[in-house]
């Protein structure tokens, strides 16, 4: 398959250098194309970097990888026409740190994953892997136990291409839960101030949800 991954912090190379690994054909994206990150993730895993569009262009699915506040503007120097009638895979979160404290935007009534499928109504976005740090994302073993991932979208299709690719991440289909459409990332992205507050008082980013229901 061959993947885009819009965005050259940890978790675009991460999540790119998974997909060369597995063997598929990744383009990591940038705003320049030829940024330092890029041409040493380009050197180190074999894959190709070019910019927002030039990446996105190539691809068969996109995964957004960059700053949910920054979202927006990276999938529209994308291209709209590039990501129409494609997977587009959000894992982006709504991050904004001010005076050494970080808040949510958008919060609670929006998401970056409604944003996103808003502006882009022919992409089929997926919200996922936003609540897992990036190793964790690709390395599923790191934590023990029967931890979760979460999906959400329109597309029920784009739903399963999306699952079965974190199968081959590791994450087997019964811990990958569907909630919905995607206004569901609003409860995945408000997920995140817990999870900050979990990893200062773990001290590493190594742990997960694992849920217990009775039915
Ligand atoms: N850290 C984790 O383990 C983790 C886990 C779950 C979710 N996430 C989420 O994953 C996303 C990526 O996080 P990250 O730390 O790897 O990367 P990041 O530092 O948030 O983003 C880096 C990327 O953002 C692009 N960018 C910066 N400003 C931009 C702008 N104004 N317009 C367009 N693009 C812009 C940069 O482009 P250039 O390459 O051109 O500089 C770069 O590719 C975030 O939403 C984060 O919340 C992170």
């Amino acid at each position: 398959m061959r993947y885009a991954v819009l965005g050259t912090g940890e978790v675009g190379r991460t999540l790119g250098g998974k997909l060369v690994a597995l063997g598929h054909e990744v383009t990591l994206g940038s705003r320049t194309g030829d940024s330092p990150a890029a041409l040493e993730w380009v050197r180190e895993t074999g894959g190709g970097a070019g910019t927002f569009a030039q990446a996105a262009a190539a691809a068969e699915v996109v995964v957004n990888a960059v700053g949910g506040r920054v979202a927006l503007a990276a999938l529209e120097a994308a291209g709209a026409e590039h990501l129409a009638g494609k997977v587009v895979v959000d894992v982006s979160n709504p991050l904004a740190f001010e005076d050494g404290r970080v808040r949510l935007d958008p919060v609670e009534a929006d998401s970056v994953g409604e944003q996103l499928q808003r502006a882009f109504p022919h992409a089929r976005v997926v919200k996922t892997l936003n609540t897992v740090n990036c190793q964790v994302m690709v390395d599923p073993a790191r934590v023990p136990g029967e931890h979760v991932l979460f999906v959400c979208g329109a597309d029920a299709d784009a739903k399963a291409q999306v699952t079965a690719l974190l199968g081959e991440f590791g994450w087997p289909a019964e811990r990958v839960l569907d909630l919905g459409g995607i206004e569901g990332s609003r409860a995945v992205e408000m997920w995140l101030p817990l999870w900050l507050t979990l990893m200062q008082r773990f001290g590493h980013p190594d742990f997960n949800l694992e849920l217990r229901r009775a039915r």
